[in-house]
């Protein structure tokens, strides 16, 4: 049987430890825009938490093989190729090419869990797909992790938290009760259960929701809160780099 534990933020991810698959979450925007440039053909997604590695590691790779993706804010980091918006990765965009991505939060929790085992990324839009791939492997002891915003709570992490704990429970046809293992489990599950009906106006309540409305963002609001719309599953192949089939 497995155990789901739901950390909301990269800091509180325990020291000691460490899950057989990790699912990281940031719904706004990274997660989703990995699954979406995936699902688009690039040929990987690799992760930096340090602006000037991802600029020193990139410029070994051929400018027309490579895309460099920079969000601090919500708002592009001035000379990259592109922010992180999953609109902005359209196949003529990103097909065939490594995004060599950094972002104020997402990036930093793949940092936090990239020893473990297994790495997935997960959100609204690849929720069923990532839950498929967990029910097939069936991992003991599986680390929901959420990103936040500098450390602090975000509901559309955590509600995807949830909405992964749902589908486990349908999917798997486990009582929920026997799969979460910590009390931020419980809670994400609950307010999936409450909001799920229309997650686009929790996307709009939230924090860094209303951060990215103030930025013009409203259309990549409405596409992250598109449940299940993309299946895929973006796996760490090796510390930082995630592709769909490793
Ligand atoms: C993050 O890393 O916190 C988000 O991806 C930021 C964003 O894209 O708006």
């Amino acid at each position: 049987m497995s155990q789901v534990f739901v950390y909301h933020t990269p800091e509180l991810v325990p020291d000691a430890g460490r899950p057989d698959c990790a699912v990281v979450v940031d719904v706004l925007r990274a997660t989703t825009t990995m699954a979406t440039a995936l699902q688009a053909g690039a040929e990987a997604v690799q992760v930096f938490s340090d602006l000037q590695q991802l600029l020193d590691v990139s410029a070994t790779w051929p400018d027309s093989k490579r895309l460099r993706v920079g969000e601090r804010g919500g708002r592009v980091v001035e000379g990259f190729d592109m922010g992180n918006s999953p609109l902005d990765c359209t196949p003529a965009c990103v097909g065939g090419k490594r995004l060599f991505m950094s972002t104020t939060n997402g990036t930093r929790s793949l940092a936090r869990v990239q020893a473990s085992p297994a790495v997935v990324t997960a959100a609204l839009v690849n929720r069923q797909a990532v839950v498929d791939w967990l029910v097939a492997r069936r991992p003991a002891v599986i680390w929901i992790v959420g990103s936040g915003w500098e450390g602090s709570y975000s509901l559309e992490d955590t509600v995807c938290a949830g909405a992964i704990l749902a589908s486990l429970e349908t999917t798997w046809g486990i009582p929920a009760s026997e799969l979460t293992a910590n009390d931020e489990a419980v809670a994400a599950l609950a307010l999936f259960q409450q909001a799920h009906t229309n997650l686009l106006q929790l996307l709009h309540q939230a924090s860094h929701g209303r951060r990215l409305l103030g930025l013009g963002y409203d259309a990549d609001l409405k596409y992250c809160a598109q449940l299940d719309s993309i299946p895929v599953v973006p796996q760490q192949r090796e510390p930082g780099v995630l592709v769909l089939n490793p």
